[in-house]
């Protein structure tokens, strides 16, 4: 099997989740530029307005980057494809939706394709059309969830065994020790998302950045269980407000309207937490700075590198111990 930094032609195996509609260049480019795949999030925007983050990161970065097209929330997949090739975007990342039917013209065109997966019938299904790289995202993960709650421990090991292709973990990793226990799991590197929200180079407000540096374990919310589409939020006044309204009885579409990019958009970009909700994934309590992404990436694989070794040499003290005594 080929690694994946040999594959996506990066320096450490460390994607930048998408985050469609609030992201920027400059955190796709800084994220490239670091050694990581930085990643483009399409969202619910229009193909200009991508081509226009297209042109803007290659203007801040030679490095490769990624392109994340979350299917059944873009109106555009299609054009975004199409979008995709006609700028030699080298890798696609493809999210919420079935894959299948975009693989073949990526690949005919030359395109690397990662699917986002969340259980081992998914895996397998993105893997028999061919798929280059599986995401398995785990529940503690911040945004769009799987209703099928898989947490990453459990998820990743599952999915490496069943796979051929390489896998990526994501959901709950924040440091190196998250990246060392991920390869340990099997998986062939990490996607982060809530990590890269508290960095220098993030275009998110101030207000986000703080509340994860000042979250604990416990501060964030499932919402949208009831009418089965679930999303990880931080807890502020918005989405409590929304959870009590969704245990007051709330269809589908009330719960789609209160969970637009709009307010994800007012709650991120503007930092109004009481009109827009801010995503965030169970591993912002471990967050207590904010970081250049160069010095959070560098610090990752130091400290994946460091703890693997540690964890080798207390393993190989047991076994000697073991042998000793028989
Ligand atoms: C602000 C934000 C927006 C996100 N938007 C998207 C998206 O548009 N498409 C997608 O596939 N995943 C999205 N995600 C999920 C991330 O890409 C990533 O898989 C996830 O954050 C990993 O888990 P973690 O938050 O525990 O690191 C988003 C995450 C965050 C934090």
């Amino acid at each position: 099997m080929k690694y994946v930094c040999e594959m996506l032609q990066i320096d450490f195996p460390i994607i930048q989740g998408g985050m469609g509609n609030i992201s920027n260049a400059q955190l796709t480019a800084a994220v490239s530029e670091a050694g990581g795949l930085g990643t483009i999030g399409c969202g619910t925007m229009t193909p200009s307005e991508v081509e226009k983050i297209i042109l803007q990161t290659k203007a801040k970065t030679n490095k490769k980057f990624a392109i994340n097209i979350a299917i059944n929330v873009s109106p555009y997949t299609e054009e975004l494809i199409d979008l995709v090739i006609k700028h030699n975007v080298p890798v696609v990342s493809l999210s919420a939706g079935n894959p299948v039917p975009f693989i073949a013209k990526l690949h005919e065109h030359g395109v690397t394709v990662i699917a986002l997966v969340a259980s081992v019938k998914h895996a397998q299904k993105a893997e028999a059309a061919g798929v280059d790289i599986l995401v398995a995202e785990g529940f503690e993960a911040a945004g769009i969830n799987s209703t099928l709650e898989l947490t990453t421990f459990t998820l990743i090991p599952q999915i490496v065994k069943n796979v051929k292709v390489p896998v990526i973990a994501a959901g709950g990793i924040g440091d190196g020790k998250g990246l060392a226990a991920a390869l340990m799991l099997g998986a062939s590197g990490v996607q982060i998302g809530t990590r890269l929200i508290a960095t220098k180079e993030a275009p998110f407000h101030e207000v986000y950045k703080q509340s994860l540096v000042n979250a604990s374990d416990t501060e964030t919310l499932i919402v949208g269980r009831s009418v089965g589409m679930i999303r990880r939020m931080l807890k502020t006044p918005y989405s409590m407000k929304l959870d009590e309204r969704e245990k007051e009885g709330m269809t589908r579409a009330q719960y789609s309207e209160l969970t637009t990019e709009k307010q994800h958009v007012i709650g991120a970009i503007e930092g109004d937490m009481k009109n827009g909700f801010i995503n965030s994934g169970q591993i912002a309590g471990l967050i207590d700075h904010i970081p250049y992404v160069k010095e959070l990436i560098e610090s990752m694989i130091e400290e994946a590198s460091n703890q693997i070794s540690h964890s080798k040499s207390e393993l190989d003290f047991m076994i000697h111990k073991q042998s000793n005594k028989k």
